[in-house]
């Protein structure tokens, strides 16, 4: 397994793994799975905040991870939406987790101090995951979302990064952190 940053050129694989789960399931609430353009414009423009990461197995993506604004207002800034999804042939080997932990740790890295991850509900694979890396529940929206003819349950899990302490520093853009030695450290296969 190799992990990597995403760039644009992984809009297509990235596609690969995400569109079944936007036409086939509640795990994601877009309806329609995103043009190829549009998921490279995700992934180039989402990197200005925070990192998308992939796994690839013997040369192919086979998971993707990353990390958005959890809610506009800046009082917010510290706290970040995480996600992860790992293709149907590749569930259940220990990719989603080892990618979505180096994620966390980019994340802390660059100063953020919570993770954020929201679960359409149930989905048991996905809450072994946030709560083997130390995500706690804080609770669930009933019938929050409507897709796919049903109404479905969103659950919040949180995870603290570091401390929060009372004059936080501000968190680096990774458009900046990017070009830290610590990038290359984080994504480095362990020894
Ligand atoms: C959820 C998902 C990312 C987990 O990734 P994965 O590579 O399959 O999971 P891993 O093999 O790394 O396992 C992580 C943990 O979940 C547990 N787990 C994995 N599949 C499970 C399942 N079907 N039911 C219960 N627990 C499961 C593992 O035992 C492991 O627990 P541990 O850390 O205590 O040992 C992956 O299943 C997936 O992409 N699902 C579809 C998309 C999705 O739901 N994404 C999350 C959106 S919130």
């Amino acid at each position: 397994m190799n992990l990597r940053l995403a760039t644009a050129d992984d809009a297509a694989a990235i596609l690969a793994i995400y569109a079944p789960i936007v036409r086939d399931t509640a795990i994601s609430f877009e309806l329609v799975p995103p043009e190829p353009h549009e998921m490279a414009r995700r992934i180039a423009a989402g990197q200005d905040l925070a990192p998308w990461v992939v796994a690839e197995v013997e040369g192919a993506v086979r998971a993707y991870a990353y990390a958005t604004v959890f809610r506009a207002r800046p009082a917010y800034r510290w706290t970040l939406e995480t996600a992860v999804y790992v293709a149907a042939g590749a569930r259940g080997r220990g990719l989603g987790r080892s990618l979505y932990a180096r994620l966390l740790e980019l994340l802390r890295a660059q100063g953020f101090l919570q993770a954020v991850g929201g679960i359409t509900l149930p989905n048991p694979a996905s809450v072994r995951l946030h709560e083997s890396l130390g995500f706690r529940s804080v609770g669930t929206f009933p019938d929050v979302g409507f897709k796919l003819g049903a109404w479905h349950a969103v659950g919040f899990w949180a995870k603290d990064l570091a401390a929060h302490g009372s004059a936080p520093a501000e968190p680096q853009a990774f458009a900046s952190f990017r070009a830290s030695p610590e990038l290359a450290r984080i994504l480095a296969p362990p020894s």
